[in-house]
């Protein structure tokens, strides 16, 4: 039973530069929801948010702590990683903008999609940054199908 007040809540550290265990949370998250029984079109979109940030830290932060919280109402991904942050936002959040090594692109990633399609898979996405210290992510999705998605 979920309740109104707290919701259910958990908690998941990124360790920066560990591409073994990669998208191990956002796997978590697709376990936890289902067992939850959490519309499977939602999951998806939980999914898909939380493994690119997930790569975002993996790839370019030292480490995160991810919450996932959830209520009846919404689901709620928050993210704050320590790293190098993100000097323009608005330019990092346009599609096919990259910063990725060589390495990186040659094991598939660089598109510089990740962001954008954390957008597009929310509700609500706010993110914030300091330069030198790190980056932080909030990220809505409403449960109620006939929410604004
Ligand atoms: N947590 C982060 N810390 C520092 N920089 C970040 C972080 N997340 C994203 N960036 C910067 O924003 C850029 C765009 O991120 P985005 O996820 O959209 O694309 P990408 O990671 O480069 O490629 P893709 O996600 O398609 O594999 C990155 O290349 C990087 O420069
Ligand atoms: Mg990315």
């Amino acid at each position: 039973m979920i309740s109104e007040e707290s919701g259910l809540s958990h908690h998941f550290e990124i360790t920066g530069g560990d591409f073994s265990s990669a998208g191990r949370i956002s796997t978590s998250i697709k376990e936890i929801l289902q067992e939850i029984g959490i519309d499977s079109s939602i999951i998806v979109r939980a999914a898909i948010a939380s493994y690119e940030a997930e790569m975002n830290v993996v790839m370019y932060a030292q480490r995160a702590v991810l919450i996932l919280n959830i209520t009846p109402e919404k689901l709620h991904l928050k993210l704050e990683d320590e790293g190098p942050g993100i000097e323009n936002i608005d330019m990092a959040m346009k599609e096919g903008f990259s910063t990725a090594t060589d390495e990186m692109r040659e094991m598939g990633f660089g598109a510089g999609m990740g962001l954008p399609n954390i957008k597009k898979n929310a509700d609500k996405f706010e993110i914030s940054s300091t330069p030198g210290k790190g980056t932080s992510l909030k990220i809505t999705i409403c449960l109620d199908s006939t929410g604004k998605k």
